[in-house]
């Protein structure tokens, strides 16, 4: 049966060239705070994603919460029901109420325009996701923010070096928050950070991560300790390195399944949005009951009979989940877009260590399962 094969597994660099810097941290004794790797890190974030400012967090669920901190956002905020629960989470730990809006059926984004009609008195922001990496329609929603006077953070956890047009996507929006969780392209174990585009945010945000400590005897804010360690900074310094070759084998597995996979009926590969430099993070298919034959759920079942474990990501909606089921934009049927994709979507496995025999193997399942009489 072979050896578990999950959605994905985590890109870790030689052990050895860790060591040096584990050497040096010890050596140092300088273990957080704003340690010399953590402001190497910034930099050469900043200088790889060609962004202005970067501040590093320890996860990006607690960059999320400090990003809607650090923009002082109130009231409702209009998102998306179609991503990782912590998005929604940030908002209620600033005790704000998610509005949640349907998505687009290319991109699983948030839909533009199905905005507007969402927006009261109360709205003072939009908290869109770049899902899967795909950018959302960056031009319409910060026309729409900008004829509504609200803030713009993006979700760009999926989101590493992803750009538009030559353009870097986390540039777009008042805030970009990322996540460098084990589970990322980019990872640092867990990490995080938020892009900003201006000094005094950057001050702000890293004020808020740090205590609310402006120095050593004056608290500013009511902040909370979302700090980067060294040791997270060391290793993504040295992910850095690696960084483009990863991404690089990650594309060719995409280009596979997709050749792989082109001629199923009921089977439907996400396509490329036009003049886009992807990630490639994940690598969702939807299953379409009435022509596969069979449902997602199924499918999902199938491949785990032979080890291999997709992930059926975004599913359910976090708008389904019992603390978020009774708000009025979440009652079923409101997003029609989004209940279909949640009921078709199956990512599969990607990750750079993912050999050619073991993607036919998985595609070979999935075109038997598709031929199979019940
Ligand atoms: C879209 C999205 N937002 C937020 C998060 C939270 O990030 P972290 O796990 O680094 O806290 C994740 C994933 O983990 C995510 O996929």
């Amino acid at each position: 049966m072979g050896k578990p094969v999950y959605v994905t597994e985590p890109f870790l660099p030689p052990l050895d060239e860790l060591q040096v810097y584990l050497k040096d941290i010890w050596e140092s004794k300088c273990l957080t705070n704003n340690g010399k790797y953590h402001q190497e890190l910034e930099k050469a974030l900043c200088d790889y994603l060609e962004v202005k400012y970067i501040s590093l967090f320890t996860n990006g669920t607690l960059a999320l919460v400090t990003a809607l901190q650090a923009l002082q956002i109130t009231g409702e905020v209009i998102t998306t029901p179609f991503s990782f629960v912590a998005t929604t989470h940030a908002l209620r730990w600033n005790g704000i109420k998610p509005v949640f809006v349907d998505i687009e059926p290319n991109s699983y984004n948030i839909d533009p325009a199905k905005i507007e009609s969402a927006i009261t008195p109360q709205t003072t922001a939009i908290l869109p996701v770049h899902v899967y990496g795909n950018p959302c329609n960056v031009q319409k929603i910060k026309k729409i923010a900008d004829t509504f006077g609200l803030k713009v953070i993006y979700d760009a956890c999926h989101t590493f070096g992803v750009k538009i047009s030559g353009s870097p996507v986390l540039n777009f929006g008042d805030l970009s928050v990322m996540s460098f969780h084990a589970t990322k392209v980019y990872n640092t174990f867990e990490g995080g950070a938020i892009v900003s585009h201006d000094e005094a945010t950057k001050k702000r945000i890293d004020d808020l991560k740090n205590f609310g400590f402006e120095d050593e005897t004056t608290v500013v804010t009511a902040g909370i300790n979302a700090k980067m360690n060294e040791f997270q900074a060391a290793m993504g310094l040295l992910q850095l390195k690696y960084i483009n070759g990863a991404i690089e084998k990650r594309k060719q597995i995409a280009g596979q399944y997709m050749d792989l996979l082109k001629n199923i009926n009921g089977l439907t590969c996400q396509s490329d949005l036009q003049g886009v430099k992807y990630c490639y993070s994940y690598f969702p298919v939807l299953i379409d009951r009435n022509k596969f034959g069979k449902t997602r759920d199924e499918v999902y079942e199938e491949l785990k009979k032979y080890n291999i474990f997709g992930r059926r990501y975004f599913y359910p909606l976090i708008s389904q989940f019992p603390i978020y089921k009774g708000l009025d934009s979440a009652l079923p049927g409101k997003m029609p877009v989004a209940e279909k994709i949640a009921g078709q979507v199956i990512c599969l496995p990607i990750f750079p260590g993912l050999d050619e025999t073991q993607i036919k193997h998985i595609c070979g399942i999935i075109h038997d399962f598709a031929l199979k009489k019940e």
